[in-house]
């Protein structure tokens, strides 16, 4: 009953050691949504990690009639020649908004999909009408009927599409499902994140025409079909924050492995800025922290600016700085819901508008907390690493939708952590 788990961590101990990062979740879930699109060949997908979310995406694809075999050392093979089935049964599509993923790719391939209104972290509103409007804008026919959205689409055909906002998954299914449309699509104001570009790098893989991915104007040309191919995701850039979070909240040093660095330009900045020491290698980072923490002024960004996903564990570290932070929120209107949990460990914050004012004490003490979604319970682990006495995050079930095996990575660099 992993609802009735919880993480315990007893904070103090300086973290050191090599911890090694996973394959990116953002990557990995549009590129085993773009499966579905190809035909023939089996996809490989290599250094995917065993998330909840990540099993969430593979149930749908074997629901949806494709074979999904799991391999050593996480390779997924997965195969959609036989798939059946258009439809995201609600109990799936209401675990997770990157169900979402599966109506590019399913309405560009079958022609029909239906898919209940999405659920994921509970982070304010989180609208898909960029995602529908845009396979409007391709020729599909979509209606909200009751709680379900259904979309038809006998013959998409390219158009140019302008984003209001820089979305991610709009961007991406947008790109799924231009690929076999006729005709060519522009994508302008389009997402730049990582994950956007890992899967047009798996999408041309599979035969796509896809160019500008990483830039704000994406142009894609129709193909007839995509085959399989073989594919290994980038590293996940969040999960490497929180470690670079977790070596400087404890004043440790930390070797990560499996980075890219280039993807952490602006939170090695941002930590540069507050006193910590970063060695970039090719592939990996040190993170070493040697002295106090200087206050910051953040705002999160679409990339490359500061990622919102890890706007909490700064907020956590910010929490011991010395002197006052601003942490601004401009993605996600909920994402402050952690900072009572953060208070109640002897953080001074208070919450105006779409900013944390963050008053740095000198420590935190440990507290019972509940993890409110993924990264604010990641937040709490961070917090509770440099906190005096012991902390226990009830609603882990969060955290595991994006770690893998956090606790063992945390203990391999000397964190008292563990689960019960
Ligand atoms: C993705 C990431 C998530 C990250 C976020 C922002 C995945 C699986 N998830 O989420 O971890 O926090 O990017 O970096 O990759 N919006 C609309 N209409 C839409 C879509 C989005 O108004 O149709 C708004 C959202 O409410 C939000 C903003 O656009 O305010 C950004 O959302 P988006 O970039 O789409 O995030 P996700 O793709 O959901």
């Amino acid at each position: 009953m992993k609802r009735l788990e919880k993480i315990i961590v007893v904070g103090g101990e300086r973290l050191q050691g090599t911890v090694r990062v996973s394959g990116a979740k953002n990557a990995v879930l549009p590129i085993l949504a773009a499966s579905i699109l190809s035909s023939e060949r089996t996809c490989i997908i290599e250094d995917v990690p065993m998330l909840g979310d990540i099993h969430v995406m593979i149930e749908i694809l074997q629901r949806l009639g494709a074979h999904v075999s799991y391999k050593p050392r996480g390779v997924l093979e997965i195969n959609t020649d036989n798939m059946s089935n258009c439809e995201i049964p609600a109990e799936l599509s209401s675990m997770m908004r990157a169900s979402v993923f599966t109506i590019g790719p399913l309405a560009a391939k079958f022609g029909y999909t239906q898919i209940c209104q999405p659920g994921g972290c509970v982070l304010g509103p989180r609208p898909i009408d960029l995602h529908l409007d845009s396979l409007r804008a391709l020729g599909a026919e979509v209606s909200l009927e009751e709680n379900y959205i259904k979309v038809r689409a006998n013959n998409l055909r390219g158009n140019v599409i302008r984003f209001r906002y820089p979305s991610v998954g709009a961007t991406e299914n947008v790109m799924m499902a231009a690929c076999l449309a006729d005709g060519v699509t522009f994508i302008e104001n389009a997402a730049k994140e990582p994950g956007v570009v890992d899967l047009s790098i798996f999408l041309n893989e599979t035969g796509a025409k896809i160019e500008g991915a990483g830039t704000g104007t994406i142009r894609i040309k129709g193909v007839k079909k995509l085959v399989g191919t073989r594919h290994k995701v980038i590293p996940d850039r969040i999960e490497a924050a929180t470690y670079m979070v977790a070596a400087t909240i404890t004043e440790g040093a930390v070797e990560i492995e499996n980075v890219i660095p280039e993807h952490l330009k602006t939170p090695i900045t941002t930590l540069q800025r507050a006193n910590v020491r970063i060695k970039k290698g090719k592939k990996n980072i040190r993170v070493e922290r040697k002295g106090g923490l200087n206050p910051l002024k953040v705002t999160t960004a679409p990339y490359p600016g500061f990622p919102t996903d890890m706007q909490p564990f700064l907020t956590a570290l910010l929490s011991m700085a010395d002197g006052t932070s601003s942490v601004t929120e401009t993605i996600f209107k909920q994402r402050f819901a952690y900072v009572p949990k953060l208070k109640k460990m002897g953080a001074d914050i208070e919450v105006r508008g779409n900013s944390a004012i963050v008053k740095g004490v000198e420590k935190l003490h440990g507290a019972d907390v509940a993890a409110t979604d993924l990264r604010a319970g990641a937040a709490l682990i961070l917090a509770g690493l440099a906190a005096q006495g012991e902390t226990t995050i009830d609603r882990v079930h969060h955290i595991d939708r994006g770690y893998e095996r956090i606790e063992e990575k945390l203990r391999r660099l000397g964190a008292r952590i563990h689960r019960t």
